[in-house]
C-alpha cells in the first residue's frame, strides 16, 4: 500500500541526453500516457555537460521522478551513478531506462527488447543462419546481444568503419554466447560475401539518417536478394536508402520505427506497469515524422 501511494505521487518521467531537439520519445510516451489516462508528464532533460549528470540523478530522487529514458551520449555515463543495473544492461554495457523504485534507481536496457520485438516474426529464418550487423556503438551492442540471445543464429558478422570496436564486441560477446560464431571485418570484399550469405542484415549505424538520406552502409556492388530480411534502425527517413534497395530486390524490410516503438513499449511498461498502447504510439510518431518531412 505504501509503495502504491508512493508511485501515485510520482508524476514525472523524462529523457536524459544531449541535442534532443529531434527526439520522438516525448511524443510517443505522451500519446500513450494520455490514451491510458495516466497522470504522468514526460519531459526533455538536455544535459549539456557530462559533469552535470550526477546532480541530475540526485534530482530524479529528490523530485520523485518515476524514471527516465537515457540516450546519446549518456547511456554508459549513467551506469556508475545509479543503485542497481539489470543483468542484461550489464552485459550490453549500456542503460537506456532508469526506474525510480521508492528512491532506488534501477537501470535497464530496453533497446534489446526493441530488437527482439522488431524481429519476433522472423525467428525461424534467423535461427541457425548467418547475420550481418553494421555498426559497433551502443545500439550495435544491444542488437548483437538480442540477436544472439533470442534468435540463436549460426554466425554474427560485425562490420564497422573502426575495426577495433567491432573486434571488442566480437571478443566480448563470443565469450557470453559460445555457441554462436562471432566475426568482424571492414574489408569490402569480405563484407559483400558475408552479406550475400546472410539471412538477416541489420544497420545500427547512423549512416542513411537525415540529412544524409542518400547513403547506406553496404559496399558498392553488394546485391540483396528476395529471401533476405533487412532491418534498419534509422527511422528518419522511415524509408532509408538501405530499405529502398532491399525492397527493390524483393527482400522483407523492417524500419527503425519498430525499434523505436519496441524499446519505448518496454520502458513504458517499466514506468507505468501498464501495457503500452502500440497503435496509439505508432500513430503519434508517424504523424510527427510526416509533418517534419513536409
Ligand atoms: P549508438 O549508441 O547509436 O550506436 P554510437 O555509439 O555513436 O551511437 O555509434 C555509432 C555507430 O555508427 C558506430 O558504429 C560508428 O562507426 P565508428 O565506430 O567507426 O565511429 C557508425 N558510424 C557513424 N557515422 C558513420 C559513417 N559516416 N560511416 C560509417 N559508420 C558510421
Amino acid at each position: 500500500m505504501k509503495l502504491r501511494q508512493r508511485s501515485e505521487e510520482q508524476k514525472y518521467i523524462g529523457i536524459i541526453g544531449h541535442r534532443l531537439s529531434h527526439t520522438l520519445s516525448p511524443i510517443m510516451h505522451t500519446a500513450a500516457l494520455k490514451h491510458l489516462n495516466v497522470d504522468f508528464s514526460y519531459g526533455v532533460m538536455d544535459v549539456r555537460l557530462r559533469r552535470m549528470l550526477p546532480g541530475l540523478l540526485v534530482s530524479l530522487r529528490a523530485l520523485n521522478f518515476r524514471g527516465a529514458n537515457v540516450t546519446i551520449p549518456y547511456k554508459q555515463a549513467v551506469m556508475p551513478l545509479i543503485d542497481e543495473i539489470s543483468e542484461e544492461a550489464k552485459v550490453i554495457g549500456a542503460v537506456n531506462t532508469i526506474v525510480n523504485d521508492a528512491g532506488r534507481l534501477v537501470g535497464y536496457n530496453t533497446d534489446a527488447d526493441g530488437v527482439h520485438l522488431s524481429l519476433a516474426s522472423y525467428a525461424a529464418e534467423i535461427k541457425n543462419n548467418p547475420v550481418v550487423i553494421f555498426g559497433a556503438g551502443g545500439a550495435a551492442r544491444a542488437t548483437v546481444y538480442a540477436v544472439a540471445k533470442f534468435f540463436a543464429p549460426k554466425r554474427i558478422t560485425i562490420v564497422n568503419r573502426t575495426p577495433t570496436t567491432a573486434k571488442a564486441i566480437a571478443d566480448e560477446f563470443g565469450t557470453v554466447f559460445p555457441l554462436i560464431q562471432l566475426f568482424y571485418t571492414n574489408d569490402s570484399e569480405m563484407i559483400a560475401r558475408e552479406v550475400n550469405m546472410a539471412s538477416l542484415i541489420i544497420n545500427t549505424t547512423s549512416v542513411g539518417m537525415k540529412p544524409h538520406a542518400n547513403s547506406h552502409p553496404l559496399p558498392p556492388n553488394t546485391a540483396l536478394r528476395k529471401d533476405q530480411i533487412v532491418f534498419d534502425i534509422v527511422y528518419n527517413p522511415v524509408n532509408t536508402a538501405l530499405l529502398t534497395m532491399a525492397a527493390e530486390a524483393g527482400a522483407r524490410t523492417i524500419s527503425g520505427i519498430e525499434m523505436l516503438l519496441g524499446q519505448g513499449a518496454k520502458a513504458f511498461e517499466l514506468f507505468t506497469r501498464r501495457d503500452f498502447p502500440m497503435h496509439i504510439a505508432r500513430e503519434a510518431v508517424m504523424k510527427e515524422l510526416t509533418q517534419e518531412n513536409k
